[in-house]
């Protein structure tokens, strides 16, 4: 993270709430990605964070683009990136993304069979395989677990590839993301071994593509070196689609405190809450607090949002030095999923993004005004 010296200047400059950016923490990120996947190509997960500028950093260092929506292809389009550094994901997509990711070239990565008959004539396809396995993490971010709706049975993979080549399109190989902020990495060996069934009724593929979904402080040497293993079964070339992984350390969430109350529980009220970061209420994900204040008397505390809901709390149980309105709170691994998900709700304007290029800070995202939010409606 960043000194507490310029997370006090940046938020004085800019305000607060604010999400502030390190661009040494991206790069290198980015760098232990590419040293441990060495070879595979990858394709940066967008909904991570769609900002333009991490965008076209990483799109500069060779990185392609993992799309889900209209939007995050607009985006892809607008930085110039070539089709073959796109896929077009998702589970439900729309005439529009399959007009868009033809009009580039990107690859589509199927994940129902019905999807054989919707894509433009002639695509490049990858098919998504769902392991149906038990995933550690929160249910609402595993997508390789039977109950999740995401890809096809490893049962019904062999015939998509061979109806996606009976169609004439190019069936390039198969697909597989089990989830998001996994615990354990055993998971994805479990994963590949399943994919490795298929590979009798498969034969060779030419891409196998094992998503993303690494925890912050996972061993990403060992998955590669499975995810390695996976792909030489096949024959394949490895494809990678990291998201959190690289641009969740380089963000941190910084907040005021407003006041403190103590009835129930011990509340430390911030000007930031479930509609800047909502990991903690949707997933219980746990972000590292820290207080840039220093004091004696510590406590246990509850960081709570403005929201009028009672679920709008940051953290639970974080022990800090007794909080005075003004201190300020950083709010780590917040790069990823952070102003990706954030929203208008309560018409909150959302706050302003800052990246800290070791020089200067530059204003990545300009905070809204309310009228930016009504506009739409006049
Ligand atoms: C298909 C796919 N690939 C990659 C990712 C990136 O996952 P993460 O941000 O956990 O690395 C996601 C996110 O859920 C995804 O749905």
């Amino acid at each position: 993270m960043l000194s507490a010296d310029l997370l006090q200047t940046a938020a004085e400059r800019f305000g607060t709430p604010l999400y502030v950016y390190d661009s040494a923490e991206l790069d290198a990120a980015l760098a232990r990605v590419q040293t441990a996947f060495a070879g595979a190509r990858i394709f940066y997960a967008m909904k991570a964070n769609p900002n333009l500028h991490l965008l076209r950093r990483l799109a500069a260092a060779g990185v392609g683009f993992e799309c889900v929506s209209p939007g995050e292809l607009a985006r892809a389009e607008h930085l110039g990136v070539p089709g073959g550094r796109l896929l077009v994901n998702g589970p439900a997509k729309s005439d529009g993304e399959y007009a868009a990711g033809a009009r580039l070239g990107a690859t589509f990565i199927v994940d129902r069979a019905e999807e054989v008959g919707l894509l433009p004539p002639g695509s490049r396809a990858l098919v998504r395989v769902n392991p149906a396995l038990a995933i550690s993490t929160h249910d609402h971010l595993a997508t390789g677990s039977k109950a999740s709706k995401f890809g096809v049975t490893l049962e019904q993979a062999p015939a998509v590839l061979d109806a996606l080549r009976a169609a004439g399109h190019e069936a390039l190989g198969l697909h597989v993301h089990i989830g998001s902020a996994i615990r354990d990495a055993h998971d994805f060996t479990a994963a590949f071994e399943r994919l490795a069934e298929l590979r009798a009724a498969t034969g060779n593929v030419q891409v196998l593509d094992v998503g993303g979904g690494w925890g912050l402080d996972a061993d990403l040497h060992g998955i590669a070196h499975e995810a390695r293993a996976a792909a030489e079964r096949f024959g394949a070339e490895l494809w990678v689609e990291p998201g959190r992984y690289l641009v969740a350390n380089a963000g941190t969430l910084l907040t005021r405190v407003v006041g403190t109350k103590r009835t129930g529980r011990n509340f430390c009220l911030v000007d930031a809450g479930m509609t800047e970061l909502i990991r903690p209420m949707m997933y219980g994900a746990a972000h590292p607090v820290t207080p840039l204040w220093e004091g004696d008397q510590t406590d246990v505390w509850d960081i709570a949002g403005p929201a009028c809901e009672s679920g709008d709390l940051l953290a639970r149980d974080v022990t800090l030095p007794t909080p005075e309105r003004g201190g300020l709170l950083a709010i780590a691994e917040a790069g990823a999923y952070g102003a990706a998900m954030s929203s208008n709700y309560l018409s909150r304007s959302r706050p302003a993004e800052v990246l800290w290029d070791g020089r200067d800070w530059q204003v990545i995202r300009r905070c809204e005004a309310p009228q930016h939010i009504w506009q739409a409606e006049l």
